[in-house]
C-alpha cells in the first residue's frame, strides 16, 4: 500500500497515529540534526520531520539525498508541531518519519513549482505536466471538473440524454476553416473535423431523441486569442418541440444552478436585450453590464455648429468615465494615443471635463458653449467629476472603437470585478451579415438558423434587415453560449442556402442528407451550445481559457510539449496518397 492518507488529510485529531504517505518533495530544510521536508500531493502539503534523535540514522542519511520533486513514500507517526502554520490545514501537525523509500528520483525542474513561479509561459507549456503540479493550474482543472459534473447533473435531471456524435465528418459551417484528415482508404478524399456537432444534433431530433446534450470537442481553424483555442469544448444541446422561450428558460436555469452551486451567487431573471440595442448602447454584441458607461449618441446635439469632424460623421457617440474629470492633460493625451493605436483605429477623441463647480471644459470649446456641453452630459449620463470621451466616424467602426475604450477604462478603473457575475441574453440577431470584403451575405449564426416568423419575404428585398430566432448568452463581457431555433423544412432550408450563395447542386452535395431528413418528419427544434472553456474560465474569475485546459495550444496553434503539428514521413504520406513536393516536407 503506497499510502493510507493523503498529504492534505491529517489534523491534530490524528496525533499519535501511524501513517504511510506518498508524494512529491516540495522542499527540504536541512539543519544538520533535523531535516524538514514538505511532502506534496494533489490534496495538500504535510510536513515531515527527520530528527537525528528519534529517526533511524540510515533514514536521516537517506533524507539528506532528497531533492525537489523526488517521489517518496514514508512511514511515521503524526505528532504535534512545535511552531504551527495557520496557513495550511495540516499546519498543526507533522510526521516523525521512521521509514523512507525513494520511489523515483527527479531532475531539478526547469522552473519553481510554487504558486508564483519563475517560469515563463513557453517553458511552462513545454513542461506542462510540471506546471499542472502548481496549485493555480491544478485548482483550475479541479474547478473545470466540478463545473462539468454539475452540468451533467443538471442536464440529466432535466431529462437530457448524452449522445456522442462522430469526429470524422464532412464540413459543418460555423464560420471558421475546417481541420481536415486525409482518408487512406478513400484516395484523395478528406474528412473534416466538426466545428460543432450541429447537423448531427439536428438529425438526433429527427431521430426522436427529444433532448440531447454532449460535452464535446470542436475544432476550428481560426485566428487564436485569449478566449479561442483551435480545439475547444462545447456543452452542446438540442431540444424538440421548443420555441426560443423554452430554450432560454432551460439554459438560464442551468446558469443560475452553476452560479449557486459554485459561488453561492443568486441572481434574478437575466436581462434580455436585442442585438440592435446592444450595439447602440455598448457598441458590442457581448456587453459587460457589471458597470454602466453606456453609450450616449450625440448626433442631435453636435451637428449645429461649425465643427466639421462631427458634422461629417455618420455617428458621434460618447461615454462618461466616472471620476475622469481629475485626469491630467498628460493622462488624457495617453488615452487619446490609446484609441489611435492601430488595434483600435480611432482618428482622435474629443473630451469634456465635467468640473465639480458644474462648469464644463472641453477640447472643442472653440465650437461648443456650456449649454451645448450640458446636453452632451445629459445624453451620456455624465455627472460632475466625470470625463466625457467622444468618438465619431462610420457607425460600425466608431461603435467598435468606443466599445474597446469602454472596456479598457472599466478594466483600469477596476469595474470588471471577477467575482461579480452579470449574465444576460442578447436576442434578435440579424439572420445574415454582410461580408464587407466580398460584398456577400453569410449566416451570422449558421445556415440552419430560422428567420423570425413572417420575415422570409424580406430576404429578397432587405436581406440585412431579416432578424433570426438566434440568441447568445453573455457573461461578464464574454459570449459563453449561442444557439437558435432551426429551420426544419426542406423548402425554407433550400431558400436559405440560395441566399447564402450556394447553387442547388452545392447545397445538395454538402447538405443533402439534412434536407432529406427534413422530408421524413422533422420536428420543430432548436438548441444552443455553451463554450465550456469560456464558461469555466469566467466562473473561475478569469478570461484566458488556456489556464483551464490541461494541454492547450499556443497562439500559433502549436502544442509545444509534444511538438505538434509535425511533418509526416514519406511512407505515411504515400499511404495517404498525399503527394507533396519533397521540399515541403522536411
Ligand atoms: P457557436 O459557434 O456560437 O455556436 O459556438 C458556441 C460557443 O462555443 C464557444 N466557442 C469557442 N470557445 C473557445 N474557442 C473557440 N475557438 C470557440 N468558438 C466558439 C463560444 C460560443 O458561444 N452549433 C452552434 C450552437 C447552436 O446553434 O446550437 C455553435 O457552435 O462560447
Amino acid at each position: 500500500m503506497y499510502r493510507n492518507h493523503t498529504c492534505g488529510a491529517l489534523r491534530a485529531s490524528n496525533i499519535n497515529t501511524e501513517v504511510t504517505l506518498s508524494g512529491w518533495v516540495q522542499k527540504t530544510r536541512d539543519k544538520g540534526f533535523m531535516i524538514w521536508v514538505d511532502l506534496r500531493d494533489r490534496y495538500g502539503i504535510t510536513q515531515l520531520i527527520f530528527d537525528a534523535d528519534r529517526t533511524p540514522k540510515e533514514v536521516v542519511e537517506k533524507a539528506k539525498t532528497l531533492g525537489r520533486e523526488f517521489v517518496i513514500q514514508i512511514k511515521g507517526k503524526v505528532i504535534e508541531r512545535e511552531s504551527k502554520n495557520g496557513n495550511i490545514p495540516t499546519g498543526d501537525i507533522e510526521i516523525l518519519v521512521q521509514e523512507l523509500e525513494i520511489l523515483n528520483a527527479a531532475k531539478l525542474p526547469p522552473f519553481t513549482i510554487e504558486d508564483e513561479t519563475d517560469g515563463g509561459e513557453d517553458i511552462r507549456m513545454k513542461y506542462r505536466y510540471l506546471d499542472i503540479r502548481r496549485n493555480p493550474v491544478k485548482e483550475s482543472l479541479v474547478f473545470r471538473s466540478q463545473v462539468t459534473m454539475e452540468v451533467r447533473n443538471f442536464l440529466a435531471q432535466e431529462g437530457f440524454i448524452e449522445v456522442e456524435t462522430p469526429y470524422l465528418i464532412k464540413s459543418t459551417p460555423e464560420g471558421a476553416r475546417d481541420f481536415v484528415v486525409p482518408s487512406r482508404m478513400n484516395e484523395g478524399q478528406f474528412y473534416a473535423l466538426p466545428q460543432s456537432p450541429q447537423t448531427f444534433k439536428q438529425l438526433l431530433m429527427v431521430g426522436g431523441l427529444d433532448k440531447y446534450f454532449q460535452i464535446v470537442k470542436c475544432f476550428r481553424d481560426e485566428d487564436l486569442r485569449a478566449d479561442r483555442q483551435p480545439e475547444f469544448t462545447q456543452i452542446d444541446c438540442e431540444m424538440s418541440f421548443v420555441e426560443q422561450e423554452d430554450i432560454l428558460n432551460v439554459f438560464e436555469k442551468l446558469t443560475k444552478y452553476l452560479l449557486k452551486k459554485l459561488h453561492n451567487f443568486e441572481i434574478e431573471n437575466f436581462p434580455r436585450i436585442t442585438y440592435d440595442y446592444a450595439m447602440k448602447t455598448y457598441g458590442n454584441d457581448k456587453p459587460d453590464i457589471r458597470f454602466g458607461m453606456e453609450f450616449g449618441e450625440l448626433n442631435t446635439v453636435v451637428k449645429h455648429k461649425d465643427f466639421k469632424v462631427f458634422n461629417e460623421a455618420e455617428l458621434v457617440v460618447g461615454i462618461a468615465v466616472p471620476g475622469g474629470a481629475s485626469y491630467t492633460r498628460k493622462e488624457i493625451d495617453k488615452l487619446i494615443d490609446w484609441v489611435k493605436r492601430p488595434q483600435v483605429g480611432a482618428l482622435g477623441m474629443v473630451y469634456v471635463k465635467c468640473n465639480e463647480d458644474g462648469s464644463f471644459k472641453s477640447s472643442v470649446d472653440k465650437f461648443y458653449d456650456q449649454d451645448d456641453l450640458a446636453k452632451w452630459a445629459e445624453a451620456t449620463g455624465a455627472k460632475t467629476g466625470d470625463l466625457i470621451c467622444v468618438l465619431s466616424g462610420p457607425t460600425n467602426k466608431v461603435r467598435a472603437q468606443l466599445s474597446a475604450l469602454r472596456m479598457e477604462l472599466a478594466e483600469r478603473l477596476g469595474l470588471r470585478k471577477p467575482k461579480e457575475f452579470a449574465p444576460l441574453w442578447v436576442i434578435d440577431f440579424p439572420l445574415l451579415e454582410l461580408d464587407e470584403e466580398t460584398g456577400h451575405y453569410h449566416a451570422m449564426h449558421h445556415p440552419f438558423t430560422s428567420p423570425k416568423p413572417g420575415q422570409m419575404e424580406l430576404l429578397d428585398t432587405e436581406p440585412g434587415e431579416v432578424k433570426a430566432n438566434a440568441y447568445d448568452l453573455v457573461l461578464n463581457g464574454n459570449e459563453i453560449g449561442g444557439g437558435s431555433i432551426r429551420i426544419y423544412d426542406k423548402e425554407t432550408q433550400s431558400i436559405m442556402f440560395k441566399h447564402l450563395g450556394f447553387t442547388k447542386e452545392e447545397a445538395e452535395e454538402q447538405f443533402g442528407f439534412l434536407m432529406d431528413a427534413f422530408e421524413y418528419g422533422a420536428p420543430p427544434h432548436g438548441g444552443l451550445a455553451f463554450g465550456l472553456d469560456r464558461l469555466v474560465a469566467i466562473l473561475g474569475g478569469q478570461e484566458t481559457i488556456r489556464d483551464f485546459i490541461a494541454f492547450p495550444k499556443n497562439n500559433s496553434g502549436r502544442d509545444v510539449m509534444i511538438d505538434a503539428p509535425a511533418y509526416l514521413n514519406e511512407n505515411q504520406l504515400k499511404e495517404l496518397n498525399i503527394r507533396l513536393q519533397l521540399s515541403d516536407n522536411k
